[in-house]
C-alpha cells in the first residue's frame, strides 16, 4: 500500500521492514540544496507576515555530527577516500556530503536492478554529489545530466542570471527501463518544420516518429510562480510536470515510485495521478500534513488508499512523542488541525502563540483568525489568562488551547467568561476553547468555521488529466 513516512529517511530506510532491498522501481530526491540559507513559508495573507521555518537547509559539522561516526560504518575504499579528500578541499560541503552520501548508499540497495534514481540538485552541490554518485551506482550508470531550465527568479547584480537546476539520472544496472515513447515532445520544438511524418531541417528531409520526439537532457519547464494554480505555498516546491516526464520515462502502472526528502508532494501526487504506487519521506511534520491534505483535495474519491507512518495515532504515542521532543509534539499537533505552527521546530521568542489558523466565512471579508497555544505539561487558570492577553495583543479574534492534560474547573470558567466572538449574523464561536489529547484523538472537532484557509488547497483535477510539458 501507498505510504508517508514522517522521519529522517536514513532511520526509515534503515528500519523500515517494509521497504525492502531492491523493491523500488523509481526513487526521485530533492534534498536540501546546502544553499546555506533557511527556507520560509509565509501566509498569504501580507497583513500576518508570520514566518517560520519550513526546513533548515544549513549544515554543520555539529548538526552532521552523528553522520560524522557513521561515516567510519562504511565498508567503501572509494566513498571514504572521495569523502575524506572533500574534508581537506572542501570543507564547507564536507558535512554536507556526508549526510547526502550515507542515505544515498541506503537508496542504492532498495533500487530494483531495473530501477532508476534522479537526484535534483543545483550548480552549488552537482558536481560534488556526481562524484558521490558515481562511486555508489559506478561510472558506467551514470545516464544524464538533466538541466532544468526555467525563467524565475532575480539576477545578480554581476555575471549571468542563475536560470537551472540539474538533475543527476543514474540507473541500478543496464537493465534500466526507460519508456521513451510515453515523453515525446512535438519536433517543431527544436525549429525543425515538420511535414506529414517528415521533418525538413534546413532542406534535409528526415523520418519522424509521428508521437514526437524524445526530449533532450535539457528542459524548459515553468517553475512555480506565485500565480501558478499548483502552488502550495511550500518553498522548493517542484512543478508536476518535472515530475510526470521523469515517472513516465522511467516506470508503468502499478511501479512503486520513491521520494525520499518529499517536502509536500509533488512526487507522490504525480505518481498517485499516473496510477504507480509510492511512498514519501519527510522529516517536517508540516509536509506530512500539507501532503494528506494535498491529495484529499487533488483525488477526491480517486485517492487510492494509503498509510501514514511514524505520527502519533493515539494518546499514549502522542505522549510519548512529548516526552521525547515536546517542539515535535506541538508541530505534529498543530499540523494535524491543519494550523500554521509558528516556532517550527524550536522555542521563537515565545509570543503566546504556537500557532496561527485563518478560517473563511461567508459575507465577511476579513479572514478569521486563531491562535492556538499548546500544552504538554500541567495546565491552569493563568493559561487561559494568558491566552487571552497574547490574542488580544495579536488582534487575533479567537484562541485555542490545546492540552495534554485536562483542564481544571476554574480554568473552563475562566474560558466561558470571555464570551463569543460573532462575525456576522449566525456565525458565533467562543472566543477561548480548549480541547484535550483524549478529546482530540475521540475525534471532537473544535468550534470553528468550517472553511479552513490556513494552506492554500489544491486544485482538485482528478486522475488522468495531462501536465504541460509532455505529450504521449
Ligand atoms: C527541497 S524540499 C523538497 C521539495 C519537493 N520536491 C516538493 O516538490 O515539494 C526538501 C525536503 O527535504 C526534507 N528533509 C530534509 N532533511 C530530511 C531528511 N533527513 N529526511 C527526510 N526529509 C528531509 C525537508 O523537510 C524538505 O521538505
Amino acid at each position: 500500500m501507498n505510504k508517508l513516512y514522517l522521519g529522517d529517511c536514513l532511520d526509515v530506510l534503515r528500519n523500515e521492514l517494509e521497504i525492502k532491498p531492491e523493491s523500488i522501481d523509481l526513487i526521485y530526491i530533492d534534498p536540501p540544496f546546502n544553499s546555506k540559507r533557511n527556507y520560509s513559508v509565509f501566509f498569504d495573507d501580507k497583513e500576518l507576515q508570520t514566518q517560520r521555518m519550513a526546513f533548515e537547509d544549513t549544515w554543520s559539522l555539529h548538526s552532521v555530527g552523528d553522520s560524522l561516526t557513521e561515516l567510519d560504518t562504511i565498508h567503501h575504499d572509494k566513498l571514504l577516500a572521495l569523502l575524506n579528500a572533500y574534508q581537506n578541499i572542501a570543507p564547507q560541503v564536507f558535512p554536507y556530503l556526508v549526510m547526502m552520501t550515507l542515505r544515498i548508499i541506503e537508496l542504492h540497495k532498495v533500487l530494483k536492478p531495473t530501477g532508476s534514481f534522479y537526484l535534483h540538485c543545483d550548480p552549488t552541490a552537482s558536481h560534488y554529489l556526481k562524484t558521490v554518485c558515481d562511486a555508489v551506482f559506478g561510472v558506467k550508470n551514470f545516464r544524464n545530466e538533466i538541466i532544468w531550465c526555467y525563467k524565475l527568479g532575480g539576477r545578480p547584480q554581476k555575471g549571468f542570471p542563475k536560470k537551472h537546476d540539474i538533475i543527476l539520472f543514474y540507473s541500478k544496472s543496464d537493465e534500466f527501463h526507460f519508456f521513451d515513447d510515453t515523453i515525446r515532445v512535438p519536433y517543431e520544438s527544436d525549429g525543425g518544420y515538420v511535414k506529414t511524418g517528415r521533418k525538413i531541417v534546413k532542406g534535409k528531409v528526415y523520418e519522424v516518429n509521428p508521437l514526437g520526439k524524445i526530449p533532450e537532457d535539457w528542459w524548459f519547464l515553468s517553475a512555480l510562480n506565485r500565480q501558478s494554480k499548483e502552488r502550495l505555498g511550500y518553498p522548493t516546491q517542484k512543478p508536476k510536470a518535472l515530475l510526470e516526464r521523469i515517472i513516465k520515462a522511467c516506470s508503468n502502472e502499478g511501479d512503486i515510485v520513491l521520494d525520499a526528502f518529499c517536502g509536500c508532494g509533488t512526487t507522490v501526487d504525480t505518481a498517485e495521478g499516473l496510477n504507480r504506487k509510492w511512498i514519501g519521506i519527510d522529516i517536517a511534520p508540516f509536509a506530512i500534513s500539507l501532503i494528506k491534505r494535498r491529495l484529499q483535495d487533488t483525488y477526491g474519491n480517486d485517492l487510492s488508499q494509503f498509510e501514514v507512518r511514524g505520527t502519533p495515532t493515539d494518546e499514549l504515542s502522542a505522549i510519548k512523542l512529548w516526552e521525547q521532543n515536546p517542539f515535535a509534539f506541538e508541530d505534529w499537533w498543530l499540523t494535524e488541525l491543519e494550523v500554521f505552527a509558528t516556532t517550527y521546530g524550536k522555542k521563537g521568542a515565545d509570543k503566546g502563540i504556537d500557532g496561527i489558523g485563518q478560517y473563511s466565512i461567508p459575507k465577511f471579508d476579513e479572514s478569521v483568525k486563531v491562535g492556538f497555544q499548546v500544552k504538554g505539561g500541567k495546565v491552569q487558570s493563568k493559561d487561559i489568562d494568558a491566552l487571552f492577553g497574547a490574542i488580544t495583543k495579536h488582534k487575533y479574534n479567537m484562541g485555542v488551547l490545546l492540552t495534554r492534560y485536562n483542564p481544571t474547573k476554574p480554568m473552563l470558567n475562566s474560558a466561558t467568561q470571555f464570551g463569543q466572538f460573532e462575525a456576522v449574523y449566525g456565525y458565533k464561536y467562543p472566543k477561548i476553547q480548549i480541547m484535550t489529547l483524549a478529546e482530540f484523538f475521540s475525534g471532537k472537532q473544535l468550534n470553528l468555521p468550517k472553511d479552513n484557509i490556513t494552506f492554500k488547497s489544491a486544485a482538485t483535477i482528478g486522475k488522468g488529466s495531462q501536465q504541460n510539458g509532455c505529450f504521449a
